[in-house]
């Protein structure tokens, strides 16, 4: 496990994974209290000036929201989170999904968040440790949240893997399929990076024609160069209604504000 999130925290991805899950947890739990279950929780919290000024992906990503004139509601909900945690200006702290998720929630709701690696795990105990409301646990978050979804009802589960192992992207789409299988009502939220798209292709067709699915893109770059991450996206198992509609306005806003001239949103149902 070679993988460490510090390094990425507050990055164009992070934007776009945090401010679309924020708004599915605000529109699912208008139905009722939430269980969040996060197979991939890492820390919880971020200290920007750390491994994050080093690889400066932060100051091209939070930062640039934070300092934006013109954000949409959606990208100015994140950035009120952000700014919540940094009472005295600045950008030094950025939160994960984990405290994202665990504040966003209504009375009621829950979080579970499932981090394999044991120091990780350490710190995100702390960082939830004053959130009665959330829980990290140690061990295999695919596994776990499978089981754990099957104990919930209609659960948001969001699945952010390192895809640093060749089967992340196979146990991503099995575990969302086994989840909205047991449970129609469930919504499952994988996150993945771009590269190239046969890549990503042959992870949607997974995925195609057992469920309905959102797919959003967020591409900062043409994808011509499979090196390197050019852009990522999320793919939505089972939306809510209005999905595509907020998915649209978040990589739209980050493809346009913090990607090169070729840089555009692609937001579909499969
Ligand atoms: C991309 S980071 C998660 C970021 C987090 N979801 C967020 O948005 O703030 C991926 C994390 O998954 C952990 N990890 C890797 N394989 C795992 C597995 N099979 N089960 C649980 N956690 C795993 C890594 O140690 C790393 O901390």
């Amino acid at each position: 496990m070679n993988y460490r999130h510090s390094f990425h925290a507050g990055n164009f991805a992070d934007l776009v994974k945090h401010a679309l899950v924020l708004w599915l947890v605000e529109t699912l739990q208008a139905r009722g209290p939430l269980t969040v279950l996060d197979t991939h929780a890492g820390a919880g919290l971020y200290d920007l000036s750390g491994d994050a000024a080093r690889s400066k992906e932060a100051e091209a990503g939070v930062a640039r929201l934070m300092s934006a004139e013109g954000r949409t509601p959606l990208m100015d909900a994140l950035a009120a989170r952000v700014a919540a945690l940094n009472p005295d200006g600045g950008v030094r702290y950025y939160p994960g999904s984990p405290l994202l998720i665990a504040d966003a929630l209504a009375p009621g709701g829950r979080y579970l968040g499932f981090e394999l690696n044991p120091p990780v795990r350490e710190l995100l105990t702390q960082a939830l440790s004053d959130r009665p409301n959330a829980e990290g646990r140690e061990g295999d978050g695919y596994a776990m949240a499978t089981a754990e979804a099957a104990r919930a009802r209609g659960p948001l589960v969001l699945i952010d893997p390192p895809f640093e192992k060749p089967d992340d992207y196979i146990r991503s789409a099995e575990t969302a399929l086994a989840v909205v299988r047991r449970d129609p009502a469930a919504t499952v939220a994988v996150w993945t990076p771009l590269k190239d798209l046969e890549t990503f292709d042959a992870f949607t067709r997974r995925l195609a024609g057992k469920a309905p699915v959102l797919v959003a893109e967020a591409r900062l770059r043409p994808l011509t160069n499979p090196m390197k991450m050019n852009g990522c996206a999320m793919v939505v198992v089972n939306p809510p209604p209005g999905a595509e509609a907020a998915a649209a306005e978040i990589c739209g806003w980050v493809a346009d504000s913090l990607g090169d001239p070729g840089g555009r949103a692609e937001v579909w149902m499969l």
